[in-house]
C-alpha cells in the first residue's frame, strides 16, 4: 500500500511516499527557518504563505524520488491538528482536493501521534507494548501503547514544551531561532556544572512535566533577578562572554534532558513494556539521545529515530495512516483543522 502524506503544521513544508506504513520511498522536507528568523518565531501569515509556494514543489518531487505516480496511491494523508491554522488549511486542503480528483480515501492525522511513529520508518516491527515519548516545540507528553492504534496519555506538561524552553533559552543567549540545535551545539562546549539550575519534578508520583522555573532560572542568570518591588529586570547585558553562554548551556541542557530522563525511569518502573519509542524535534538533542541510550542499555527495544525523521516530515504522517487505512477509518472532505492534539 503506497499512502501520500503532507505535513504543513508549522514551518517545515513535507511530502512523503511510504510504503505499508514503515518503509519511506520519499521524504521532502523545505524548511521554513530562514524566512523565520529575524521575527525570533514563526509568523503564521508567513508560514502559510510559504506552503502554499512550496507545497506543490515538495510534493512532485516526493513522488519523483519515490518511483510513484498519482495512479499508484492507495491514499493521501494529511497532519490536520494541532497547528497553526493557517498552515494546516494549506496541507488540508491540498489532501482533500487529491483524495476527491484521485477518487482515494482522505486520512487525517494527529501530528503528535505521528511522531510515535517515526521511530517504526525504515525499522524492523516493534514489540508492543510500547512506552512513547514525544518531545517537540508544542508538546512534552508520555504515553502507553497497547499497539500502534491507541496512544494513551500517561503524562505532560503543565506548562511550556521543552522545545519552546530551549528555543527561548536560545534567544536569551542570542542566538538565532530556531534555537534549539544551537543550544545543543554550544553546551557541548560548555561546563555543565556551572549553574545548578532546578530539575523540575512536579510530585514524584506523577508523570507531568514543567520547564518553565528551568526557563525563567535561566533568564536571572543571563539578566539578572528584577529589583524588589520592581517588576521588569534589569537591562540585557550589551554582549556575553562565549565560555558563560557555553556553560549556561550546558547547565540548561543538564536540568531539561534530567527532568524527562527521570520521568521516562519512573514510567518504565511502573509499566513493564519492551519497548520505548520516541518522537519530536528535541528527540534529535545529542545529550537526550545519550542519556536515553544509556538507559535503555540492553533492557529495552530503543526507537531513537534518525534526526530527519525526529523533526517535522510527512513520512511519519504517511506511516502513521496506514493503521488507519487497514481498519477503513477514512476521513470525509469535510475534516477540519484543530490548533490541540486531540491525544496530548
Ligand atoms: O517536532 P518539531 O520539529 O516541531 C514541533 O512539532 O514542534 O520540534 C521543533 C523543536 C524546536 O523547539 C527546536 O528548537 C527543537 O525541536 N530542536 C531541538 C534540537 N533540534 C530541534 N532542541 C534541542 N536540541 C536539538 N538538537
Ligand atoms: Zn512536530
Amino acid at each position: 500500500m503506497l499512502i501520500l502524506g503532507l505535513e504543513t503544521s508549522c514551518d517545515e513544508t513535507a511530502a512523503a511516499v511510504v510504503q505499508d506504513g514503515t518503509r519511506v520511498r520519499s521524504s521532502i522536507v523545505a524548511s521554513q527557518h530562514e524566512l523565520h528568523a529575524p521575527y525570533a518565531g514563526v509568523v503564521p501569515e508567513i508560514a502559510s504563505r510559504a506552503h502554499l509556494e512550496r507545497l506543490l514543489p515538495v510534493l512532485r518531487e516526493s513522488l519523483r524520488i519515490g518511483g510513484a505516480s498519482f495512479d499508484d496511491l492507495d491514499a493521501v494523508a494529511v497532519g490536520h491538528r494541532p497547528g497553526l491554522i493557517g498552515s494546516l488549511l494549506v496541507g488540508v486542503s491540498a489532501a482533500k482536493a487529491l483524495s476527491w480528483r484521485l477518487g482515494v480515501p482522505l486520512i487525517g492525522i494527529d501530528h503528535v501521534a505521528a511522531h510515535l511513529h517515526a521511530g517504526l520508518l525504515d525499522a524492523p516491527p516493534v514489540r508492543w507494548p510500547a512506552l512513547g515519548l514525544v518531545v517537540s516545540g508544542g508538546h512534552t507528553s508520555l504515553f502507553l501503547l497497547e499497539s500502534a492504534r491507541q496512544p494513551r496519555l500517561l503524562g505532560r506538561t503543565l506548562d511550556d514544551a521543552v522545545g519552546e524552553a530551549y528555543d527561548k533559552v536560545a534567544t536569551m543567549l542570542g542566538l538565532a531561532h530556531p534555537g534549539g540545535p544551537k543550544v545543543d551545539r554550544l553546551a557541548n562546549e560548555g561546563n555543565d556544572r556551572t549553574f545548578d539550575f532546578p530539575i523540575a519534578l512536579p510530585q514524584r508520583d506523577n508523570l507531568d512535566f514543567s520547564f518553565s522555573g528551568l526557563k525563567t532560572a535561566v533568564l536571572y542568570t543571563v539578566r539578572g533577578r528584577p529589583a524588589p518591588g520592581a517588576s521588569a529586570l534589569p537591562p540585557a547585558p550589551p554582549s556575553m562572554a562565549p565560555g558563560r553562554a557555553a556553560d549556561i548551556a550546558a547547565s540548561f541542557q543538564r536540568a531539561a534532558v534530567a527532568a524527562i530522563v527521570r520521568k521516562v525511569r519512573l514510567a518504565l518502573d511502573a509499566f513493564d513494556v519492551p519497548t520505548l519509542l520516541v518522537g519530536g524535534g528535541v528527540s534529535a538533542n545529542s545529550r537526550l539521545r545519550r542519556e536515553l541510550e544509556e538507559l535503555a542499555a540492553d533492557r529495552l527495544d530503543l526507537r531513537l529515530p534518525p534526526i530527519q525523521y525526529c523533526l517535522d516530515n510527512a513520512a511519519m504522517i504517511a506511516g502513521a495512516a496506514h493503521a488507519r487505512l487497514v481498519d477503513g477509518a477514512c476521513d470525509a472532505l469535510d475534516l477540519s483543522t484543530s490548533t490541540s492534539s486531540a491525544i496530548a
